[in-house]
């Protein structure tokens, strides 16, 4: 999956954010940020000295730089401190770009992971379990209204809730595959009926739809008889952060270095596709110059090469 926004971890202080923030950076190849390590990192002080020296409101505003300069960027899973969402500013900056991932977790959960640890400044002094109720019912609310996937932690075990959280995750960032038919390919159904079968164009792209549908893969199906359109679509692709694309280059195939450039260019895995044996056909035929700049080639199952080129991209992508 190729993120084109953040997946953001929130939830209160030892639900799991980082634990999980990890793994879930490292199944989806991310880069990780811990909100509460950058701040370590970039003012030289643990967060307690923060908290201790200049108090909360001061930790807050840093907190509140870090969302403005994550929100510009995509890519990252991102795990928060607990009390991130106390500010407004953060909140809108956290939703910009964002899936919110929310931790649930129990008070007893809470008191099972932290109960020992004197290093968070907001549960100091007094009754440990009491502090951790008080303020989880302040904020679980806030939690609750920011979250775009909400993923129970407590009484449950670490890779069953990572599984429950990728999946949600994939639900939300489905991977784009774009399907690109070349030249001549929309007169599929008129012309030579004996080699490309005589379903329109239409129809083969309304099967690679339902089947695209239930592989969950949102899809954007492109045509054109023109090479210059074919290129500039391939790179819309790099710039839309598509993850897979199915192309079609009809004749093109057999003398288009512009588009096996273009495809070589845009680095996102490309399957091809041809409706015919293209083997087994003229000589001209035989050679492709575009496959070379694909992962791999369909050839001579009609339109159910697409369909293969997808599952064969749902493959890859696992
Ligand atoms: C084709 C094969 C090409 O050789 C031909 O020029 C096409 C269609 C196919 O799908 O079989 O237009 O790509």
């Amino acid at each position: 999956m190729r993120l084109n926004k953040n997946v953001v971890f929130i939830g209160f202080m030892g639900c799991g954010k980082t634990t999980f923030g990890k793994k879930i950076s490292r199944r989806l190849k991310c880069q990780f940020i811990d909100t509460d390590k950058y701040i370590e990192n970039n003012s030289g002080m643990s967060i307690s000295d923060i908290f201790a020296s200049k108090g909360e409101a001061y930790f807050r505003s840093l907190e509140t730089d870090v969302c403005r300069e994550l929100s510009d960027k995509s890519g990252y899973v991102i795990s928060t401190g607990g009390g991130i969402i106390k500010s407004e500013e953060n909140m809108r900056l956290l939703k910009k770009n964002s899936v919110i991932v929310y931790l649930k977790a129990t008070p007893e959960h809470i008191f099972r992971n932290i109960g020992n640890d004197n290093d968070r400044p907001l549960l100091r002094g007094g009754d440990k379990m009491e502090k951790i109720t008080k303020l989880m019912n302040e904020r679980i609310p806030v939690y609750e209204s920011l979250a775009d996937i909400t993923v129970y932690v407590a009484g449950d075990t670490v890779s069953h809730v990572t599984e429950k959280i990728l999946k949600s995750l994939e639900e939300i960032l489905m991977r784009k595959i774009c399907v690109i038919h070349g030249p001549n390919l929309n007169f599929t159904g008129i012309r030579e009926k004996g080699i490309y079968g005589t379903r329109t164009l239409d129809d083969i792209n309304n099967r690679i739809k339902d089947e695209a549908q239930k592989m969950g893969f949102e899809i954007d199906i492109f045509q054109s008889n023109y090479e210059g359109a074919i290129i500039d679509k391939l790179q819309k692709c790099y710039y839309d952060n598509v993850d897979g694309i199915i192309i079609n280059p009809g004749a093109y195939t057999h003398y288009s270095y512009a588009i096996h450039d273009a495809i070589a260019s845009v680095q996102i895995p490309t399957i091809e596709v041809h409706l015919s044996n293209i083997h087994k056909r003229d000589e001209f035929r035989h050679k492709s110059v575009t496959a070379p700049a694909c992962v791999g080639q369909m050839c001579g199952f009609g339109e159910n090469g697409y369909i293969l080129a997808m599952s064969a991209l749902k493959m890859m992508f696992k």
